[in-house]
């Protein structure tokens, strides 16, 4: 079976970070975001995954030694969430007639791929959509659905007024005919296709069990971690940290170093060669890799990019984003500081702005 992840779009909600590397190579709990997805799909025996990009392919070239084909297919111009699937046609038919998976690149979620595949086949349908709840559906694309079967009524985009709350999860199964209804042009998979082939009632949705999240921006990123964590927790306990200087669901990369005195969680992940100095506070943040946390410094609620310092007897809270290589001095208070990559901080950020 082959697999297409959407990866092009700007990533603007997630700036600065999105400034130093493509929204799907951010870090997410110790990883790329989309190697989160990579990892579920090989799992199900997806032998390809192609990646519609529309930047150039080089960074993303490290994503090899996966043991699983990665193919890239470049558009010249943004072709949306349904053109890059035109795009790739030739690579998707393979002629075996098989549904192929398309996913969007920032979601999290448990991946149940294998019941989404049983659940695809049983329907007879053209396209399978997983679908979840939220509080908040105006963000997304929102599904009317036929609660027994699963047939979906109406798809609407981001609307207005309300729908109702099960939304779309940006992970579909659509069988190679769909192509067919798809030119190669900007096209909306939302907004053009899925109410076409709800209209033909061969669109069908299935629940997504478990916790699901997109992670496109900082809140829902701090929020998705979480979720995450909790369901480390319930599946695979022993990847998470644990000692007395650990509180709640924390991940560490084994090469991190943990200074004496600190108080660690929740909701915390600690990426590859960070070193966190003693007696440092962290809870509900995200500090990636090479970051370095100076002692008696407190982060919560905050994402620390790539190789940034935060300084001795710092604070930094709030939706605080620190870009690649930020360098923030020692007792610096930082509120809602969004700041781009390599700045340095050597006054007070005292409420939530940008730095640039
Ligand atoms: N190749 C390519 N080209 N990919 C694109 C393009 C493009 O022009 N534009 C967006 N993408 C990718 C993004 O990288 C992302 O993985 C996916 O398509 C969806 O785009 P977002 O910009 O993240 O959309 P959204 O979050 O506002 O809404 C979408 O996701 C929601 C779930 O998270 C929609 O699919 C909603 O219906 C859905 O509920
Ligand atoms: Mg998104």
């Amino acid at each position: 079976m082959k697999a297409l992840i959407l990866v092009g779009g700007f990533g603007t909600r997630l700036r600065p970070l999105t400034l130093s590397f493509p929204k799907p190579l951010v870090d997410f709990a110790n990883k790329p975001m989309i190697l989160h997805q990579i990892e579920a799909l090989k799992a199900i025996g997806v032998d390809e995954v192609i990646l519609a990009i529309n930047y150039e392919p080089e960074q993303l070239l490290v994503m090899t030694n996966l043991g699983i084909k990665i193919t890239c297919s470049q558009e010249t111009e943004p072709l949306g969430t349904a053109g890059p699937l035109a795009l790739a046609r030739d690579k998707l038919v393979d002629g075996s007639g098989q549904p192929f998976f398309v996913l969007n690149s920032d979601v999290i979620s448990e991946y149940p791929l294998e019941e989404f595949i049983a659940f695809h086949n049983a329907h007879g349908g053209e396209a399978s959509i997983m679908v979840t709840k939220v509080d908040e559906p105006s963000k997304y694309g929102v599904l009317v659905m036929e609660e027994a079967t699963g047939k979906v009524e109406r798809f609407v985009e981001k609307p207005k007024l309300y729908v109702g709350n099960k939304i779309n999860a940006g992970i579909y199964l659509l069988n190679p005919s769909v192509l067919d209804q798809i030119e190669l042009r900007p096209t909306s998979i939302e907004k053009e296709i899925f109410p076409q082939i709800a209209e033909a009632e061969k669109l069908y949705a299935m629940v997504l069990p478990g916790f699901w999240m997109d992670i496109g921006q900082p809140r829902d990123y701090i929020i998705g971690l979480r979720l995450y964590l909790d369901s480390l927790r319930k599946k695979t306990p022993s990847k998470l940290a644990n000692g007395p200087h650990i509180v709640g669901n924390v991940l560490v990369d084994e090469t991190a170093e943990i200074g004496d005195g600190c108080l660690i969680g929740p909701d915390v992940a600690i990426g590859r060669d960070c070193v966190i100095e003693s007696g440092v506070r962290l809870s509900r943040c995200t500090v990636m890799r090479g970051a370095h946390v100076k002692r008696y410094s407190c982060v919560s609620s905050s994402i620390i990019g790539w190789h940034s310092t935060v300084g001795q007897w710092a604070r930094v809270e709030n939706m605080s984003i620190l870009g690649k290589n930020v360098n923030l001095y020692d007792e610096i208070y930082c509120n809602g500081g969004v700041v781009l990559h390599n700045k340095e901080i050597k006054s007070d950020i005292m409420k939530p702005d940008i730095v640039m």
